[in-house]
């Protein structure tokens, strides 16, 4: 199959957002889990703003004239992030992927960037092997979260909208326990007024930009991490990230009725350090 690689332009987004849709829908139907994007909107809304951000880089795979795939690199940040990547069930275990993927690779060295990751999803023995002959090195498992909203007082705690002038204090943190900023997304959400800050002892303490999958959280500690979950109005489907090598956070979430929707796996390329704090990854890492 001849294919080639472009850049995303705008209409691509019905096309890639179906071909999104079904390729999840599948492999989940076919392992008997839910579906991650119940809808066909659900997962292109996310592609058609992917397209539109200047910061983000949208490829699309081509047969025959027709769209047979796309992949997103995130470039937010000094760590970029790919994801989602997704080739239509009619045209899977052709190298589609494999081409797309090398693709974002080969331009993350180009571009300067110290360190590339992705999460993928831990039942999918097709796309670990792909990822790890490409690469990528697996960092640790992380359950997605799902549930009612934990609702439990934290004395001490003060969970409050972050504002512009916390956006420092939040990469001062970030830097503090993962060796990196992530800048961009932290004024977006200061911007869209969904980040938010815990204050303990009268500093910041963590900050999230959203505790839901599409997005990230930072804290000194399990304590301040807690308050940003209590704090939410919901986490979505399928849930925000938590590493379960931080059994006591992962423990608490089960104890407080969340359910684990599915695993998945931090990959990463370049520039990774262990963390040391508390954190809720974004599925792009
Ligand atoms: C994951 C996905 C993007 C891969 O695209 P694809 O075009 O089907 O994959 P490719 O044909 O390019 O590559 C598959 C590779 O996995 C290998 N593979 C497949 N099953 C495997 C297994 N059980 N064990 C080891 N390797 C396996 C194939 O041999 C191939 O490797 P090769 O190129 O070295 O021969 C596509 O299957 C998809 O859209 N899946 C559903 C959505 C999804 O999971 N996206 C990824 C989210 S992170």
């Amino acid at each position: 199959m001849a294919v080639t690689i472009r850049e995303a332009v705008h209409d691509d987004w019905v096309e890639a957002g179906r071909i999104c849709y079904e390729a999840f829908a599948t492999l989940a139907d076919e392992h008997g889990f839910p579906h991650d994007f119940p809808t066909v909107q659900a997962a292109s809304d996310p592609i058609r703003w992917m397209i539109g951000h200047p910061d983000i880089t949208g490829l699309v795979a081509e047969s025959d004239g027709r769209v047979v795939g796309s992949l997103f690199m995130d470039r937010r940040g000094p760590i970029w992030a790919i994801g989602p990547i997704s080739v239509d069930p009619t045209a899977q275990d052709r190298g589609v992927g494999r081409l797309l993927t090398q693709t974002a690779v080969d331009r993350w060295r180009a571009g300067g960037s110290p360190g590339v990751r992705l999460v993928q999803i831990a039942y999918h023995n097709r796309s670990i092997s792909l990822y790890t002959r490409l690469g990528f090195d697996a960092r640790g498992t992380l359950a997605a979260m799902h549930g009612e909203p934990v609702r439990e007082e934290m004395p001490g705690y003060v969970v409050r909208p972050a504002t512009p002038a916390d956006a420092a204090a939040c990469d001062a943190l970030c830097f503090r326990v993962h060796g990196h900023t992530r800048p961009g997304e932290v004024r977006e959400a200061i911007e869209s007024g969904d980040g938010r800050v815990v204050e303990h002892l009268g500093r910041i303490t963590g900050y999230t930009t959203r505790v839901n999958y599409f997005f990230h959280s930072v804290a000194e500690s399990n304590d301040d991490m807690r308050a940003l979950i209590c704090a939410a109005d919901g986490y979505g489907t399928p849930g925000f990230l938590v590493p379960i090598a931080n059994h006591d956070l992962f423990r608490w979430c089960l104890e407080h009725g969340l359910r684990v929707f599915f695993l998945t796996t931090l990959m990463s390329i370049g520039l990774y350090q262990e963390p040391e704090g508390a954190w809720l990854p974004s599925v792009g890492y």
